[in-house]
């Protein structure tokens, strides 16, 4: 391998930049050229491509965003711009891709790998902690961070007016951010796709609810009845209730990573170069139990849910 890609694609994560910078200083050690495609899969099709070297990024370890630039590309969906994206590798003479990112991104990478023999590494980046093979992405644990200094300034008004909020945080599919946020602000429920309960109980006690207390409700945007509805309801069995609807929206996105996000990001990015010139393909390096740990990419995309142990803590802190 002499020349390496590397873009992020998705949604974008606070981590994704530490990340680059753990490849690029991997492949400056090991002698690698090193290119960054912008936007994702896009800049891929359209052989939109820069130059990197750790001197720039070291200096944007910490910074939210990608400075690479993000986007999910539709174009890619299709086998034409999985072609062009091929013929855009074989001009640039790129030996070996690097893609951080979610969900879609794998599955764009399991496409690819159908019809481009090249190896692709994966690093895991969305703040929506669902992809199996590894026991954190990046950009989650800044997510809930921010999540919570939000949800603890909320609980500051609520308390102040002794008014029910519902508190709408990200998780397109799973409730991690939802848990952890709302076990991490003492909330009074906490509602994600995986419990697969009836809230009416929960609903009925929040319309009932005594009105010397505030009542915080974390609802994550996947859950099945949504805020809006959860509203609604609490709202029928008590028209009396002051409520209030908080979505705290893509603030969750932003802001600099944590200090476990950028080590994250060194670590995954080191990884994954390594792991190239190891001859490997078609994996995602992760950590598991806080080993590196290098899973293919058809597992990774499996679902991956809150566990049985985190959700067994709803039962006693919340519905
Ligand atoms: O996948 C990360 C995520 O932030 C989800 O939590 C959310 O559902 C989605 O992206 C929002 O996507 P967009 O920024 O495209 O609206």
């Amino acid at each position: 391998i002499k020349h390496i890609g590397v873009f992020t694609s998705g949604g974008d994560s606070p981590g994704m930049n530490a990340a680059l910078h753990g490849v690029a200083k991997t492949a400056e050690m090991n002698n690698l050229r090193l290119s960054g495609f912008k936007k994702g899969y896009e800049g891929l099709i359209d052989g939109d491509l820069v130059q990197l070297d750790s001197s720039q990024l070291k200096k944007n370890v910490h910074r939210g965003g990608t400075l690479l630039k993000t986007a999910r590309s539709k174009r890619f969906l299709t086998l034409e711009g999985r072609q062009r994206a091929m013929q855009i590798l074989e001009t640039n003479k790129v030996d070996a891709l690097i893609a951080i990112g979610g969900d879609g991104t794998f599955k764009g990478l399991l496409a690819f790998s159908e019809i481009c023999d090249l190896p692709f590494l994966g690093i895991p980046g969305t703040i929506d902690n669902d992809l199996a093979g590894t026991d954190f992405t990046l950009g989650f644990d800044s997510a809930v961070n921010t999540a919570i200094e939000n949800i603890d300034k909320i609980r500051d008004t609520a308390e102040s007016h002794n008014r029910i909020f519902l508190i709408e945080v990200m998780g397109r599919d799973c409730g991690y951010i939802a848990i952890h946020s709302g076990l991490g602000t003492g909330a009074d429920a906490i509602l994600i796709p995986e419990s697969g309960h009836d809230f009416t109980q929960l609903l009925e006690k929040a319309g009932s609810y005594d009105r010397e207390e505030a009542f915080v409700v974390i609802v994550s945007e996947g859950d099945e009845l949504g805020v809006e509805p959860a509203a609604k309801k609490i709202k029928e069995i008590n028209p009396e209730v002051d409520l209030r609807i908080a979505k705290l929206g893509h603030v969750q996105r932003g802001g600099n990573a944590s200090a476990f996000d950028r080590m994250l990001g060194i670590r995954l990015g080191t990884a994954a170069v390594e792991a190239l010139l190891h001859g490997r393909k078609n994996v995602m390096a992760g950590i598991l139990n806080n080993q590196l740990s290098l899973t293919p990419f058809d597992q990774v995309v499996k679902e991956h849910q809150v566990n049985d142990e985190l959700r067994s803590l709803l039962k006693i802190f919340g519905s």
